[in-house]
């Protein structure tokens, strides 16, 4: 069988640590499920300005564009940010990859394992068991994208929708949440913004293709509060692009840390782009000290939403979850004298769960 070619754009930080154990669990997995896969190593962000000047290198867009799918490190980093806002990092390399692919659909899942519950950062009879949310995320239009225009005393961003834009987002939720249970929430800020009126108008008629979809709208204010006062009301957050970048870095924390969500962004074509919900955290890289979990979980749903290899995908979120009900941990999720494990231990103990 034709092998399967992954771009890996490790980046910068932390991105190349937590990105070579998770090359060695896929080629395991992959040998365990006689799959090939052909890693394709590729520059970008901050690696890819100091390497050739310039953070998404013509190179480094071919080879994605020759590949069946982007597994993303993180990118960005102190050494960067004097640099102007436009030639940095996240702006010069992450959008344009988002939208030169037409990644539009950020499914950014939000789960408690059993074996962290104490490491949320909310009681434990307000987390409850099995925690579980997905938070689906435009990515490709909205603020983000809109005209950016500044003069010496001012400066703006558009924000701007079109009903194509919200019905091919809200089908990914609306079809997610037929899989899960059966709830969308969709959050917006419809009684400020004239976006937001139109986001609401689509997603409630749109909602009539799921009648066995429960529909809640919810203003952006309320759900981030209603998220840690009771955030087992939700199943999957509906949300534009910068609603969802913050949404779902409080529904991280629920789950303990940060270094455990993964994240995949998909276009039509079911090609994706596949990230830790995480940066590049550059104060503790180079360290060994950084969780590789959401890596490694990413490159799970890189299997399971690129590769249709949902068994595959599997063993790999089954591994994990054994090797956290062992009490192995790194720094971020481990409890006051609990051992810690460095970045290619942890990365080691998961292999090992894979025989
Ligand atoms: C994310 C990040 C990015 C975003 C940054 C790095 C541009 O925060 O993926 O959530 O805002 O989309
Ligand atoms: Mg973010």
């Amino acid at each position: 069988m034709a092998a399967r070619k992954i771009a890996v754009l490790a980046g910068d930080g932390i991105g190349p640590e937590i990105m070579k154990p998770t090359i060695e669990i896929l080629k395991k997995v992959g040998e365990k499920h006689n799959e090939k896969f052909e890693f394709r190593e590729a520059l970008v962000g901050g690696a890819a300005i100091d390497g050739v000047g310039e953070a998404l290198p013509k190179e480094t867009l071919d080879i994605c564009e020759g590949s069946n799918a982007i597994l993303f490190g993180a990118v960005g980093g102190p050494k960067w940010e004097k640099l102007p806002p436009e030639k940095q990092p996240e702006r010069a390399a992450l959008l344009p990859l988002r939208k030169h692919f037409d990644l539009y659909a950020n499914l950014r899942p939000a789960i408690v394992f059993r074996a962290l519950a104490d490491s949320s950062s909310l009681k434990k009879e307000i987390i409850g068991d099995g925690f579980d949310l997905l938070v689906v995320r435009e990515l490709t239009s909205g603020i983000y994208f809109g005209k950016k225009e500044s003069g010496a005393d001012w400066a703006s961003d558009e924000m701007k929708y079109s009903v194509s834009e919200i019905e091919r987002i809200a089908k990914v939720a609306f079809e997610a949440a037929m899989k899960r249970g059966k709830k969308v929430t969709s959050v917006d800020k419809a009684n400020v913004l004239n976006t937001m009126v139109l986001w609401r108008k689509t997603v409630e008629k749109f909602a009539k293709n799921y009648p066995e979809v429960e529909l809640q709208n919810l203003y952006v204010d309320n759900t981030a509060m209603q998220l840690v006062r009771n955030p087992k009301q939700f199943d999957v957050l509906l949300c534009g692009n910068m609603f969802g970048d913050i949404i779902s870095d409080e529904a991280s924390m629920l789950t303990g840390s940060i270094g455990m969500l993964p994240s995949a962004s998909i276009n039509d074509r079911g090609f994706g782009m596949y990230e830790p919900v995480h940066g590049s955290a550059p104060d503790i890289a180079g360290q060994n000290k950084a969780n590789p979990i959401a890596q490694v979980l990413s490159a799970a749903m890189m299997l399971r939403h690129s590769f249709g290899m949902e068994k595959a995908a599997k063993d790999i979120e089954n591994a994990v979850e054994s090797v956290l009900n062992k009490g192995l941990r790194t720094g971020d999720i481990a409890k006051k004298g609990e051992k810690i494990l460095g970045t290619k231990e942890m990365g080691k103990a998961i292999l090992k769960e894979l025989g």
